[in-house]
């Protein structure tokens, strides 16, 4: 099967609250990689598998920031570079090394570099400033999915399966009545519903703490290669919230980080950052919880689909006007694809 992600990006790797001390074994853009701490907290990225039999590493022994393999005791240091084999002192130790990849921890998920290490500018990290804004609050969770991380993007873009999917907890058929415009910019893709002058929903009135006609919106937006941050919140009515400016009310960004595992699975790394009730960590749980159901929702249907899509190789997706963020997130990542193909050669 044909990989369907460019590799030349930052994908993100696990939570922060994932990393520790203790090796997590995660593949990655189909590199099985090995994720650990040191004593600093800085994060180590390493393939995870032993040069010498290739026994995976993350079920060695860790010994202060170095591991030793499970099998037959080699010690690695922690920039993956062979520094003994205790049994027969085998001096060949010294030139056993195992790759390691740039990693950085911003906006409290690990970000992994997995391409030509040359290029891994931390600057071109997706920015997921409020997750780590001190107005704001973030937390989140992490599914493994067994479908194509684009089919993740596809829902992630597309707001009208709420109504269907999510008819039990979130949906609403109003969502349906307002009209989306698709946008881009760069290589970025917008899915924007402005829905001005209405009652707002349960959770947002809650949040705002003040009756009275609201703007709501629901804007996503695909960063490449395989993020989509939804801006969502309502604003008093006639306070004059805009797409483009919209501080007036309560906000939040619905965070979602789709990093393909192979093609046919992904990690699932979710969140919701918010502006109002900050301090408030039983909100946080409680959030958490209703939002980790609610997009279990979704990977369940994201893996029928991949199952279903399997099953039935003889056709194909086809695209309604639904679909547009989705279909234009795509042509980017097909376009990165090439680009990356087309430079590599
Ligand atoms: S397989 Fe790791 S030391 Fe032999
Ligand atoms: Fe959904």
């Amino acid at each position: 099967m044909t990989q369907n992600w460019p590799t030349n990006h930052w994908y993100v790797a696990g939570w922060d609250f994932e990393i520790d001390r203790d090796p997590l074994a995660r593949t990655i853009c189909g590199q099985p990689v090995m994720l650990y701490r040191r004593f600093d907290r800085s994060i180590v990225a390493m393939r995870d598998a032993c040069p010498h039999r290739m026994l995976p590493l993350s079920m060695g022994i860790k010994e202060g920031d170095n591991i030793r393999c499970r099998y037959h005791g080699l010690l690695l240091d922690s920039q993956g570079q062979g520094i003994e084999m205790p049994l027969k002192r085998d001096p060949i130790a010294r030139t056993a090394c195992v790759q390691t990849y740039p990693v950085v921890e911003r906006h409290r998920f690990a970000w992994i570099w997995i391409g030509d290490a040359q290029k891994a500018d931390p600057a071109l990290i997706p920015d997921f400033w409020p997750c780590s804004d001190p107005a704001w609050t973030f937390d989140g969770g992490y599914y493994r999915i067994a479908c194509d991380y684009r089919l993740g993007i596809d829902n992630l873009m597309d707001l009208t399966h709420e109504t269907h999917v999510h008819a039990g907890s979130i949906g609403q058929p109003e969502l349906m009545e307002t009209p989306m415009e698709t946008t881009s910019a760069g290589d970025q893709v917008f899915v924007t519903r402005w829905m001005p002058n209405i009652d707002a929903p349960p959770f947002w009135r809650n949040a705002l703490r003040q009756p009275g006609p609201v703007d709501r919106w629901q804007i996503c937006q695909f960063i490449p290669p395989s993020s989509v941050i939804i801006d969502v919140g309502v604003a008093p009515a006639g306070a004059g919230a805009t797409v483009e400016h919209h501080d007036q009310g309560v906000r939040g960004f619905v965070i979602d980080a789709l990093t393909p595992e192979s093609p046919t699975t992904s990690h699932y790394f979710w969140g919701m950052a918010r502006n109002f009730d900050i301090n408030d960590a039983g909100f946080t749980a409680r959030f958490k919880t209703q939002q980790g159901g609610v997009f279990r929702e979704d990977t369940a249907i994201l893996e029928a689909q991949q199952a279903s899509i399997e099953r039935n190789p003889d056709l194909h997706l086809r695209s309604y006007n639904i679909d547009s963020g989705g279909t234009r997130a795509r042509l980017v990542i097909d376009r990165l694809i090439k680009a990356q193909a087309a430079a590599d050669v």
